[in-house]
């Protein structure tokens, strides 16, 4: 059982005598991190199943992005990479696009960024006006991304947005149309045309539909495939453009680089972030030439391009693909699924186990299927407290997505915690 020191009490007062509009699940200030280990500056160590929001897919204190970064430094930290050119961008983009079959790239620095890009290159490139997005979804808390955004009301209380259409996401565990799947025909992706396209929006207006391929700040969502072809034969049809936020689902955390090829679905425009630099900030949206035509100085930032993170998100990228990230994913994917599984046959609290590769989540309920909200969080501060980082996500999921590095040992030993705290619970 880890105590909070003093150490990290004192910390804990200064950041919240200075830090505005964070929320954290419980107290844990880190101070290093190693592989899938993370130290506190109280000298408690953790295992990491959180992935610090599946950004550390390469492992923290990666030995590759670090050195990358460390040689960059050395050189020029920063060019004014809008104004001047310089190879370590090019060098990132261009593996981007041979990782991805895209052409064509516009580097920023968080996820937010990278679909705020997306929406604006899908309404220069369409000249309409609108977009659709879905409930649940998660797509970053600027004004562009926050009008995609559709998870918790708090979000978007008071904010102007940009005109955006929700629809039914394929929450098969919760049909929000109460139908079952298959026999429903994936009526949630028909909604589209039965009723937005009937009744609020002309799909002449309609620039883009938006869509994560798995949910995943809305609970870890994983529809059927269907679903994803639904959209793409709507987009099809009606010359509209499909993008797909694959801010937490890239980089190899289920299995491929772009969680869509699970799906067997090409989009238009991609959204990359998180996990692509490593740790360092890095944003990316990727599209075919024809589409990423528009003029110079349409769309621009200062840092986008910036040569650390270039270094390390190549580094980042090179080190995925030569450690096979994407197998490993797999691998302890089926592995964690496995236990999880049983572990749901014990325990009448986990009303469902999914995910693909390590992008997985448990769905905590009680009674009538009812959101067990204060038992998950009860969990997710047992656990730490117990030395395993959980993350929520949703309304009472727990999600399990570890560095893709994590071994066999880290795996068993964070379950372990999980399903002690789980009996408690
Ligand atoms: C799918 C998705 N899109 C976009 C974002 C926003 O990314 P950022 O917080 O880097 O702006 C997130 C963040 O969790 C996300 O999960």
């Amino acid at each position: 059982m880890r105590k909070i020191g003093s150490k990290s009490r004192q910390i804990i007062e200064r950041d919240h005598k200075v830090m505005g509009a964070l929320t954290r699940p419980y107290e844990l200030v880190v101070d290093r991190a190693e592989g899938s280990t993370i130290f506190d500056v109280d000298g408690n160590s953790y295992i990491d199943f959180a992935s610090s929001v599946s950004v550390m897919n390469v492992g923290y204190h990666n030995r590759a992005v670090r050195e990358a970064v460390c040689s960059q430094i050395q050189k020029m930290v920063h060019c004014g990479f809008p104004d001047f050119y310089a190879e370590p961008p090019v060098k990132l983009s261009e593996k981007l696009c041979e990782m991805t079959g895209y052409e064509k790239v516009f580097l920023s620095n968080s996820g937010a960024e990278s679909v705020e890009a997306a929406m604006k290159l899908a309404f220069w490139y369409t000249k309409r006006n609108s977009m659709i997005a879905f409930y649940l979804g998660f797509h970053g808390r600027t004004l562009g991304a926050l009008s995609l955004t559709a998870s918790k009301m708090l979000h978007k209380e008071h904010f102007p947005s940009v005109k955006v259409l929700h629809s039914h996401y394929a929450y098969c565990y919760r049909c929000p149309l109460n139908l079952e799947y298959p026999d429903c025909g994936i009526s949630c992706a028909k909604e589209i045309e039965k009723t937005i396209f009937k009744r609020e929006l002309s799909p002449r207006d309609t620039a883009a539909i938006v869509v994560e391929p798995i949910q995943g700040e809305g609970g870890f969502i994983v529809p059927p495939a269907e679903f994803h072809h639904e959209l793409r034969r709507i987009c099809d049809e009606n010359g509209i453009l499909l993008i797909s936020d694959e801010v937490q689902s890239g980089g190899f955390r289920t299995g491929k680089f772009m969680a869509m090829e699970n799906f067997g679905v090409r989009a238009d425009i991609v959204s990359m972030s998180k996990s692509i630099g490593g740790g360092v900030p890095l944003g990316a949206t990727l599209s075919t030439s024809e589409i990423m035509s528009w003029q110079p100085g349409t769309h621009a930032n200062t840092f986008g391009g910036n040569l650390l993170a270039a270094a390390g998100g190549l580094a980042t990228l090179e080190f995925m693909e030569k450690e096979r990230l994407g197998e490993k994913a797999v691998e302890n994917g089926v592995y964690i699924m496995k236990r999880l599984d049983e572990m749901k046959d014990k325990y009448p609290l986990i009303g469902d186990v999914r995910g693909i590769g390590l992008m997985i989540g448990v769905e905590l309920v009680e009674g009538n299927k009812d959101p067990a909200v204060e038992k998950r969080n009860n969990i997710v501060n047992l656990a730490i407290e117990n030395g395993l980082v959980l993350l929520p996500a949703g309304d009472s999921v727990i999600r399990i997505v570890p560095p893709l590095v994590i071994s066999k040992e880290e795996i068993d030993k964070g379950l372990g915690i999980f399903e002690d705290v789980l009996k408690k619970t």
